[in-house]
């Protein structure tokens, strides 16, 4: 029999360029909520689900590709949002495909609905899903599916 303690899931939450500028950077697209709002409502809403986020953003890619490679030690589950780098980065594609953690690809616009070079992810086809336009939902759907995930592969 299963104990009745669930597990907790320990989950890195990566933001990269441009996302600390959140609040004030196009808020026709990323609305009005701050980086350390979204990171605060994160860290509500693993409490609720028995879960650690740790949060953490960067402006380059090799800071995101060193934190990949911590997330693989240390971490049960990754949220990205790469931010431009989604659209560019093989470097962060293979460091996800290369430490194995599930990872949910998160995006506060619907990157289907704007320019062409957004329409494609280099993080999606190693992610295990995606979710993107619901603003800084995004990221709280993106929470929720994870440690669903994490719950369901562990049983
Ligand atoms: C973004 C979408 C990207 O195209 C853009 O470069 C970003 C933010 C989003 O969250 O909607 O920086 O990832």
């Amino acid at each position: 029999m299963r104990s009745e303690i669930l597990d907790i899931f320990n989950i890195l939450v990566l933001h990269g360029p441009n996302l600390n500028l959140l609040g004030k950077r196009e808020p026709s697209f990323y609305g009005l909520a701050t980086l350390a709002e979204i990171n605060a409502m994160l860290q509500r809403e693993a409490e609720r689900l028995n879960a650690t986020v740790e949060c953490y953003q960067s402006n380059h890619e090799g800071a995101l590709v060193d934190a990949i490679h911590r997330a693989g030690e240390e971490k049960q589950g990754l949220i990205i949002n790469a931010g431009a780098y989604t659209h560019t980065s093989i470097a962060l594609r293979d460091a996800i495909a290369g430490v194995k953690v599930p990872t949910v690809e998160v995006h506060l616009s619907n990157i289907y609905q704007r320019e062409e070079f957004r329409h494609h992810s280099y993080i999606a086809p190693v992610a295990i899903g995606q979710i993107s336009g619901f603003g800084a939902n995004s990221y709280r759907w993106g929470l929720y599916a994870i440690v669903e995930h994490l719950r369901q592969s562990s049983q």
